[in-house]
This record gives C-alpha cells, structure tokens and sequence, in this order.
C-alpha cells in the first residue's frame, strides 16, 4: 500500500519502513512534553528513544533537544548507525567507500579553528569549543540523497548556519558563502592525490546558506561525529546532492562571487553550482530519477523515486522560483 505523508509528499514503498506504532505514540508525547518544557535540553537517551533509535555509545554524547524547525524531522526509518559510518565519501581519506571509517582514525580535530571571514562586519574567529555553545545543539533527523543514487536517514545534531552568520554580520554585497575544508597532508593520507583539488571546498547562495534547513552539524545519533563524517563540524544541505555537505571545515568565506567548487572544478559538465536533488535532471553519465536507501539493500530491494529537492520543496522550492533547474543544475 502506497501512503503519502502531509508535509513533504513522500510515498512511503513499503508498510515496514513506516515509524512502528509505539515508537511514533512516543514521539508524539515528547513532541507535547517539548512544547510544555520549550528549549530544556533533553536527556541523550530520551531524545535517542524518541527518535528511535539507540546511541552507539563509541563517540562523545552530544545532548540536543528536538527541533522545531519546519521539516527538520522526518519519520521515516533511520538507517543503521554502523551504515551510516562505515559507507561514506571523504576523499582525503581514501575514494573507496569504506576507506574513510579505516583511515579517518589519524583526523585531529582538536584543537580546532573555524574562521569566518569575506564580506562581513564583524570577521571572526571561532574556537570549536565557542561554536558548539554559538546556539543550542538540535536534532534534526534529514534525508540525505548522494549523487551516486544512494540515501541515508540520519539523526543529526547542530543548529542553522544561520545562527553563525548572523553572529559575523553579512554585508549587504554579499552574495555568496564559500567553505574550504582542511586539507592536512600529515592527518589525511589522499591529500595531494590527483583526484580532486585541495583542499575541498564548495557553496551556497547566501539565501540558501540563511535558509533554517541548512545545518552546520557537529554530532549524529546522540554523540559528537566520528572523523569519517566530517568531524568535528560539517555542512549538511538536505535538499542538495551529498557532496556539498563539506566534512571538517576549517574557514567560511562570504563573497560576492560564486565561488568555484570542488566537484565543478573537476568535471565542469557533470556537477553545477546549485547540484539540488531533481530526478529530472540526469547526471550526465547516469539517470538521478530513483535511488537506493542504504540497509534496504539485496537483490529484490525496491528502488525508491527520488523527490524533487530530496522531499523539500515545501520548504525550499521558493527559493529557486522562476529559475530554469535544468540550466541551472
Ligand atoms: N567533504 C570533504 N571534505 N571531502 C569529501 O570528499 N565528500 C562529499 C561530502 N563532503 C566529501 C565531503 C560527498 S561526495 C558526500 S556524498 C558526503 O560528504 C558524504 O557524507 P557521509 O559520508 O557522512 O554520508
């Protein structure tokens, strides 16, 4: 039985995948309790319970409290843990998918720096002790569809890159907001590898970098990231291809030029600026219109139909009203 869910449109392929019954009356009564509570930071384990799911207890915790912004949680089916952080792409680490979980152990993530910088009033360095205290930790459990055809549903923990660009003040002229990546030939073992430039970089237009959707994540499942997901402080833009969540960032740069990216620097005709998830635009050498979800894998697993911009046009569609998504892909 097909079910569409109100707010996104999902069609949901198969009765398992949906939340089970007690797990979502749960929800529901957190949801209400948050309400009476407001912004009270959760215990990690209620939290983890009310997402359904159970922190791996490996990392840091990282306490959150449930967020309110509009689509910030999806209800479907978290993919496991040991998925999420054994099938990744971090090419500093290594380009096959499970180089990053073997080789990402040598990342030192502190003490750790994050510069904000450009056309700003107030350019500022941020220790990362400071940016995990900027503004209170949310969980946001977000779709994040990979150019490659494969999805993930991940429990992540952050707040709005919002919150740290309004702290930098943004000029009028800016237009744009680049982020570069640390690029470490002593901790990451590819770099200097003929693969991509260095170091990794990408970006956003100001209004989507603003837009509450867009996360500057420190933690995932309860606790801290571990280094193969872009520890300790990473990008993730749910309605955009993976690749423009850029792991461990080390500087952000408003301009008012869009700025070059890593993927469009190295095949110019198969990855855009805006690289938003849309089945009908192909990625030159293979169809984006269906995908994998990670765990749901065998032979007979059904592929799922992508959504226009991962499931967010309720959100986000405004902010490309008028443009032509195939020119501008
Ligand atoms: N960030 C850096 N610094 N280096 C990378 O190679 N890969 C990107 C993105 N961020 C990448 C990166 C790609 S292609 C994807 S799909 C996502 O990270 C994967 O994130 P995940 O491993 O947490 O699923």
């Amino acid at each position: 039985m097909l079910i569409r869910s109100k707010d996104n449109g999902y069609t949901y392929p198969d009765s398992s995948e949906i939340t089970p019954r007690a797990v979502y009356e749960q929800r529901r009564r957190f949801l209400l309790q948050g309400v009476a509570v407001g912004a009270l930071s959760m215990s990690l384990d209620a939290l983890a319970q009310s997402s359904g799911y159970t922190p791996a207890g490996k990392l840091t915790a990282l306490p959150a409290v449930r967020s309110k912004v509009a689509g910030a949680v999806t209800m479907e089916k978290i993919t496991a843990y040991k998925d999420a952080t054994t099938y990744n792409n971090f090419y500093e680490f290594g380009t096959d998918k499970a180089d990053p979980a073997r080789n990402a152990g040598t990342l030192r993530t502190r003490p750790w720096k994050v510069e904000v910088t450009g056309l700003v009033a107030k350019p500022r360095t941020f220790d990362i002790e400071e940016l995990l205290k900027l503004s209170p930790q949310e969980e946001r459990v977000y779709r994040l569809r990979c150019v490659e055809g494969w999805s993930m549903v991940i429990p992540w923990i952050g707040y709005s890159l919002a919150e740290l660009l309004k702290a930098v003040e943004p000029s009028p002229s800016a237009k744009y907001v680049e982020f570069v990546t640390l690029a470490d030939k002593a901790t990451m073992p590819f770099v200097g590898s003929r693969v991509l430039d260095w170091p990794y970089t990408e970006g956003l237009r100001l209004d989507e970098a603003m837009h509450p959707l867009t996360l500057l994540s420190f933690g995932m499942y309860g606790e801290v990231l571990p280094n193969q997901n872009g520890a300790p402080v990473r990008l993730v833009v749910p309605w955009k291809y993976g690749f423009k969540s850029a792991k461990s960032i080390v500087k952000i740069v408003l301009t008012d030029k869009e700025p070059g990216t890593a993927w469009n620097k190295s095949a110019k005709n198969e990855y855009g600026f805006y690289s938003n998830v849309n089945p009908e635009v192909d990625h030159p050498r293979w169809s984006q219109a269906t995908e994998r979800r990670i765990g749901e894998d065998g032979l007979f697993a059904k592929k799922r139909k992508t959504l226009i911009f991962n499931g967010y046009e309720a959100q986000v569609g405004q902010l490309y009203a008028g443009m032509d998504l195939k020119k501008f892909y």
